[in-house]
């Protein structure tokens, strides 16, 4: 796979913000693993819009207009989409899959509860579109191996639960009324700008930073563990594709599958390996791996392929590579 650049360049395939001839985008958890990256991305890129980064976080220097906002907080949502007159929304704000297993009532709070309030306070105050990601943590152990956007879905977590709930709530607001609601089911994120936290995929960027930092990783799944997984741009690319999609050509407007590849914790460790010889992995599964069991080995992206031109540019190998040259030039300033 050819890759434009070796560093982080998103927008490769000429997507131009100004085309969705919008004005104003909310962000919520912006300060997150994705937020951090997508936020920045948006505001350099759309020149006369204004771009407001929230989240839970009291500050959040990064960003430049940043606002601290609860998304189970219904008056202060509504007093910010109110002030602002928001026309689009990136719902990232979410606790993740790991953490929902520890703190289900949180996870119910914030993923269910915090996407009603946001979706109501959108429906009133007139937004014009609601991205937001949903995961493969939406299936679970009766679905199929390989599944596409129809495919039966059982999730065994909370998080899990809290994505389906998303994609069936953001259909019901589509249908009922005439929202225009939009999702896409992320793999796992690799990315290394902002560490995740509380997922049930982190091994895969942890792995990046301690193999450079330690030379040593012990994996919390087990060495045959098979999961998609994308690399950041791919994902930025992904999110603003489909928040510019025709919304006639979306038939799985709050479902869609992509991945930009798939690989287990041992053929990423043999990746690394090509790069830094002497990486000393070891695999001491935790209860994450009971979580991983349930998700897919892999995805059928081709309606996203086909719907919206999604068009991964990172493989493993390209993955990889980009992976520690970035992290070692952070590590050199
Ligand atoms: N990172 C992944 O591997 C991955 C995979 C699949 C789906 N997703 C989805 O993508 C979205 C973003 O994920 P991420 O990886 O950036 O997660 P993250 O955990 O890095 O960031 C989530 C952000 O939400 C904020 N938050 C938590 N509770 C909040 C609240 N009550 N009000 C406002 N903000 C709150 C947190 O402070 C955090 O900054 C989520 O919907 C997640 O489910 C992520």
């Amino acid at each position: 796979m050819l890759l434009p650049s070796h560093s982080y360049e998103y927008g490769c395939r000429g997507l131009k913000l100004d085309s969705l001839g919008l004005k104003l985008h909310l962000v919520t958890g912006a300060a997150g693993q994705i937020g951090s990256e997508l936020t920045p991305y948006l505001d350099s890129h759309s020149d006369f819009e204004f771009v407001l980064g929230t989240d839970l976080k009291e500050s959040f220097p990064a960003l430049d207009r940043y606002e601290q906002l609860d998304v189970t907080d219904r008056t202060n949502v509504n007093s910010v989409l109110e002030r602002h007159e928001i026309d689009i929304i990136f719902h990232l704000a979410a606790l993740l899959s790991a953490t929902g297993e520890h703190r289900p009532q949180s996870a119910y709070n914030v993923n269910l509860n915090g996407l009603y309030t946001v979706l109501e306070a959108a429906r009133q105050t007139d937004v014009e579109r609601v991205v937001v990601p949903s995961s493969i943590a939406f299936f679970g152990q009766h679905t199929p191996p390989i599944p596409s956007e129809r495919a039966i879905y059982s999730p065994t977590t909370m998080y899990g639960v809290s994505k389906a709930f998303f994609e069936l709530l953001g259909e019901y607001y589509n249908n009922r009324y005439d929202m225009d609601v939009r999702g896409l089911r992320l793999p796992g994120v690799i990315s290394h700008k902002t560490k995740p936290e509380g997922g049930t995929t982190d091994y895969a960027v942890e792995v990046f930073y301690e193999a450079i930092e330690s030379g040593s990783y012990t994996y919390f799944v087990r060495e045959d563990t098979r999961l998609p997984f994308v690399y950041m741009p791919d994902v930025i690319d992904a999110l603003i594709a489909i928040a510019q999609a025709d919304s006639d050509s979306l038939n799985h407007p709050c479902s869609y599958n992509i991945e930009g590849c798939s690989f287990t914790a041992r053929e990423l460790t043999a990746a690394i390996r090509d790069h830094i010889p002497h990486f000393d992995a070891d695999y001491d599964p935790d209860s994450r791996q009971k979580i991983a069991d349930t998700w897919p080995e892999t995805v059928d992206d081709s309606a996203a392929h086909h719907d919206w031109s999604w068009n991964p540019k990172y493989g493993l190998e390209e993955l990889c590579s980009d992976m520690i040259m970035e992290l070692e030039r952070q590590q050199i300033a």
